[in-house]
């Protein structure tokens, strides 16, 4: 209960929090660049949609849903070409400081088999306040959920143009307002992981690596992890259905998953890799970085395996990579939809943006703040949507627990 009591008296400094935020961002309108994931470009997953999973899946870029594609905002993009030289001088440098932590996110005292149910990972840009808000307020909220104990954290980085490289007065003077807006912010909301590391797109491993350590560091008894991006629609619920036979104990990492992708050759693409940085036709089997989730077992065991792969810029390939090493593969969920919902063709009329849709799946990539706002609560009305067929998956809530 006591969370519930926070959360409320915490309203008028989420007022004055956003409100500061808004400033900074006008103010840095031209600077920094947002980092969190770009949808999963389709032109990665290369290969032919084969499975019955693979169906559901545009043919093209763009998964986004074309019914409320303006209110989502342009997704962001790195900019500029990628330096790889610069890319491997550096990458033997992959331990950077904690700034804000949250050691006891973990500790509930009194919860029987020690650690939460589920912890909830979200990468998020200090700029995306609104985002985090978003999620706070619905699929993030910590607490109970079906009997579940679910916990909730943020993974940042420092905001690009503001960090140690801020040599002139502004940048030093911007640092120190971001400094102190999320130690605000982590104050009130005790949810906010902040490591030294420049918060970019081809940083993403770095915050994958950061992120696993600290949660088996500081969640070791942690018995699931939910990893996602800022932009998806979690039905927490359907998680924990399928969560609730798996044991924590056994391997498992489940998601959207992609096998036999082609690295991009293409310069100009986003995602190009050249033959010198990784030389094999295909990237080993990865679960689409929007959302995927893994047990306590696989934490610990991926945390290890993880600090022994080179570092690769692209985050998601990069956690294939660590499974490869562990001769794991992951588990495709056909309600994982990291690449959004397509407009099937053969069907444009009809409405994807629809909560009886959304309530048979799990993770849904590509929405925004107002967007996640709204369908959570068309699911989780006091009536529920009117759906014409009954859910044909649960009879009834699971309870978690004695
Ligand atoms: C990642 O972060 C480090 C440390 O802040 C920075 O030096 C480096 O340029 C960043 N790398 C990329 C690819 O953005």
């Amino acid at each position: 209960m006591r969370w519930r009591l926070c959360l409320r008296g915490d309203a008028s400094l989420t007022l004055l929090l956003g409100a500061a935020l808004g400033l900074l961002l006008y103010a840095q309108r031209d600077g920094a660049g947002s980092t969190t994931s770009a949808p999963r470009a389709p032109e990665r997953a290369a290969p032919e949609p084969t499975s019955r999973l693979r169906l559901f899946k545009a043919p093209h870029a763009g998964a986004t849903l074309q019914a409320y594609e303006e209110d989502t905002p342009e997704t962001p993009t790195p900019t500029g070409p990628f330096d790889f030289g610069r890319y491997l001088r550096a990458k033997d440098q992959r331990r950077f400081p904690l700034l804000i932590n949250q050691p006891h996110k973990c500790r509930c005292d009194g919860a029987p088999g020690g650690g939460p149910d589920l912890l909830i990972a979200v990468k998020s840009v200090a700029a995306d306040f609104e985002r985090r808000q978003a999620v706070r307020q619905t699929w993030g909220a910590e607490g109970r959920v079906q009997g579940a104990l679910v916990r909730r954290v943020f993974l940042l980085g420092v905001p690009r143009g503001s960090g140690s490289d801020g040599a002139d007065a502004e940048g030093a003077r911007t640092q120190t307002h971001w400094r102190a807006l999320l130690r605000a912010e982590s104050r009130a909301y005790r949810d906010i992981l902040l490591w030294a590391f420049d918060d970019t797109f081809f940083n993403l491993t770095l915050k994958e690596i950061h992120f696993l350590s600290w949660a088996s560091a500081y969640c070791a008894e942690v018995h699931f992890v939910f990893k996602g991006d800022a932009d998806v629609f979690v039905h927490v619920g359907n998680l924990l259905e399928f969560l609730a036979p798996r044991d924590p104990a056994q391997d498992l990492l489940a998601g959207d998953v992609i096998v036999q992708a082609r690295p991009i050759r293409v310069r100009a693409s986003k995602y190009f890799i050249p033959e010198a940085v990784y030389g094999l036709p295909a990237y080993p089997a990865y679960a689409g970085g929007g959302g995927f989730v893994l047990s306590g077992a696989t934490l610990h065991r991926l945390a290890r395996a993880c600090a022994q792969v080179e570092l690769f810029p692209i985050d998601d390939v990069f956690l294939g990579m660590c499974l490869q090493r562990l001769r794991l593969t992951p588990e495709p969920h056909p309600a994982f939809r990291t690449f959004g919902i397509p407009q099937p063709s053969a069907a444009p009329h009809l409405r994807t943006f629809d909560p009886c849709f959304y309530r048979e799946l799990v993770v849904v990539h590509g929405l925004s703040a107002a967007d996640i706002w709204l369908m959570w609560h068309m699911l989780h009305g006091p009536h529920g949507p009117a759906c014409a067929h009954p859910r044909p998956a649960a009879a009834g809530p699971f309870q978690w627990g004695p």
